[in-house]
């Protein structure tokens, strides 16, 4: 798989000393609080994996696949779920693992849908932000990394549905996207 990275972005050990210090800051945060861990999947199982373990609290975990769509440039969007939470959210602190943000839509809308079923609070920790202009804001109380505009592999980020088993985050390189688009059921990415 090494021959399809252009370059490694983020190494295991880089990642880990991050996640660590990402953790020990929701430690110290969310101190005798009932913190409730909610997982995107796919591409979030590795990072909350490392992060849950990086929390040093009691901390509840639970997952969700949803996908959203909408216009890059309004505000409004639809999300849709395909998995559910298996636990009530009302009253309780929900933190939101997600491994990366790029428009900012799928994060602004499931944040939304969280709040509205009553939780006592939504906060997002995301492994990677782009640095991109963001056509939807979110709110990221933690985030690991800032990263440049490019198409990421590893830790959980895929390729259709390639890389995530990657121990590092690399740029993938574009003749890989660009060869798959030939195909008829190439997909960008399986969240
Ligand atoms: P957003 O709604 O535009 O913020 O999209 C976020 C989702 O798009 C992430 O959860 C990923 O599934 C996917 N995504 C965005 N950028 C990348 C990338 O560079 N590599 C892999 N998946 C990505």
């Amino acid at each position: 798989m090494r021959q399809d990275i252009e370059s490694i972005l983020y190494d295991a050990e880089c990642i880990h000393d991050r996640v660590l210090q990402v953790g020990t800051r929701i430690t110290r945060d969310y101190q005798d609080k009932d913190l409730l861990l909610v997982g995107v999947l796919k591409g979030s199982f590795v990072f909350l994996a490392d992060l849950a373990r990086s929390i040093d609290l009691p901390v509840e975990v639970d997952f969700m696949v949803v996908s959203s769509y909408g216009s890059g440039t309004e505000s409004s969007g639809v999300l849709t779920i395909a998995k559910d939470l298996s636990v009530p959210v009302e009253g309780r602190h929900v933190l939101i693992v997600e491994d990366i943000v790029d428009s900012g839509l799928t994060l602004s809308l499931l944040a939304e849908d969280l709040r509205s079923r009553g939780a006592a609070s939504v906060q997002v920790a995301v492994l990677l932000e782009k640095d991109v202009p963001r056509s939807h804001q979110v709110e990221c109380a933690y985030s690991a990394f800032h990263c440049p505009d490019a198409f990421l592999v590893g830790y959980g980020l895929d390729y259709a549905e390639r890389y995530r088993n990657l121990p590092y985050i690399g740029i993938l390189k574009p003749e890989v996207y660009e060869d798959r688009a030939q195909c008829p059921d190439a997909r960008q990415s399986g969240r």
